[in-house]
């Protein structure tokens, strides 16, 4: 039976890097018998162009008609004049929200032929491998109420909740717990106790959730010492869990150890291992359309899906090997070219990824 994949190339970078990803997706079809149906759909920029909504009803409609979604990026500068619930990152929201994606699973690897391109040492970063599992569909990005308000005194006031409720909680720290026993068994939990009640509850049942994994060593992390250690010393880190915006801070500054945020997959899942997967890159637009940026993360993010919502770890491996085979020939997209690497543009990189996976068919 074939899988349904709907492609959502988005904004700015997006087509060019979501392109390169089809590239491997066909070559995976046409030479490795892998049986997929694909299909695209308009998001963020592109959705409001094309049917005036970031997340036009067309979109979500094949959202919930495929096996999983691959995204490019949503945002652009054109767009920043449209009120708030018109511009692009609420399509992106949206889609995470109406899919209920609330596990986002956001790893930092370290490629080895990359240790030069990190601005960290070395040996501060060699190895690397983290899991940043960011809860997705709660917390500050949702909670209500919000706005911008007119007070008396003739200023404005603007407002968000945060909040979450023991079962949305529970159910990220479950994925959390769930993803490091398959790992190294060590969880980092990352809240701001010391000054939120959200926080003060997440941790409350985090640690009662951590009951049912015995194997697994909890941890608890103040957010502010968690940024502090993730540059300091990050492979102290195996698997860590955090609600939605400190979750976004996070996985960024993690990116970056790995030498770029161009390299780093991610997976938006629900309860059913249903998901979304994306680049934890935007969408670039100082650079879109230049043909400059690293299709890589988009790459990983098809070998991603292949795992966790495809069930087939085999392909996913063969796409993670060619990657590795090319970064070894020396191809290097701007963001992570060093000296004496051969310098590649999105689609020479795509182009090799798909020699790669052609050599060992
Ligand atoms: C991310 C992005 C999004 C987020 C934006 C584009 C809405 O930064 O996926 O990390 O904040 O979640
Ligand atoms: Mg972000």
């Amino acid at each position: 039976m074939s899988s349904k994949i709907l492609i959502l190339p988005g904004d700015g970078i997006g087509p060019e890097i979501v392109a390169e990803a089809k590239k491997v997706l066909e070559t995976l079809r046409s030479d490795f018998g892998l049986q997929i149906e694909t299909e695209e759909g308009a998001i963020g920029g592109a959705g409001y162009d094309a049917a005036g909504h970031p997340l036009p009803d067309a979109t979500l409609a094949l959202a919930g008609a495929a096996d999983s979604v691959l995204l490019g990026a949503v945002g652009g500068p054109q767009y920043d004049g449209l009120p708030r619930e018109l511009r692009p990152e609420r399509g992106l929201l949206g889609i995470r929200s109406e899919l209920d994606l609330f596990s986002n699973l956001r790893p930092a690897i370290l490629y080895e032929q990359l240790a030069d391109a990190s601005t960290l040492r070395p040996e501060v970063v060699a190895g690397l491998d983290i899991m940043i599992v960011r809860e997705l569909t709660g917390g500050i990005y949702f909670g209500q109420p919000r706005g911008i308000e007119n007070l008396d005194s003739g200023e404005r006031r603007g407002f968000n909740t945060l909040e979450y409720k023991e079962s949305e909680i529970e159910r990220i720290a479950r994925s959390a717990f769930e993803i490091a026993m398959k790992r190294d068994k060590r969880l980092c939990s990352v809240d701001k106790a010391n000054v939120l009640e959200v926080s003060e509850l997440w941790r409350e049942v985090v640690i009662r959730v951590g009951a049912e994994y015995p194997e697994v060593e909890l941890s608890h992390m103040y957010v502010d010492n968690a940024a502090m250690q993730l540059v300091r010393a990050p492979k102290q880190f195996d698997v860590m869990v955090t609600k939605n915006m400190f979750g976004d801070i996070l996985s960024d500054a993690a990116a970056m150890l790995t030498g770029s945020i161009g390299m780093l997959p991610s997976a938006s899942l629900n309860a059913q291992n249903y998901g979304m997967y994306e680049p934890i890159h935007g969408s670039a637009p100082d650079i879109a359309g230049q043909g400059v940026a690293n299709p890589l993360a988009t790459i990983l993010s098809v070998a991603m899906m292949l795992r966790y919502s495809l069930n087939e770890p085999q392909m996913a491996e063969r796409i993670e090997q060619a990657v590795s085979d090319v970064l070894d020939k020396g191809l290097r997209t701007p963001d992570i070219y060093s000296e004496g690497m051969q310098k590649a543009g999105t689609a020479d990189m795509g182009d090799a990824v798909v020699e790669a996976l052609r050599a060992k068919s």
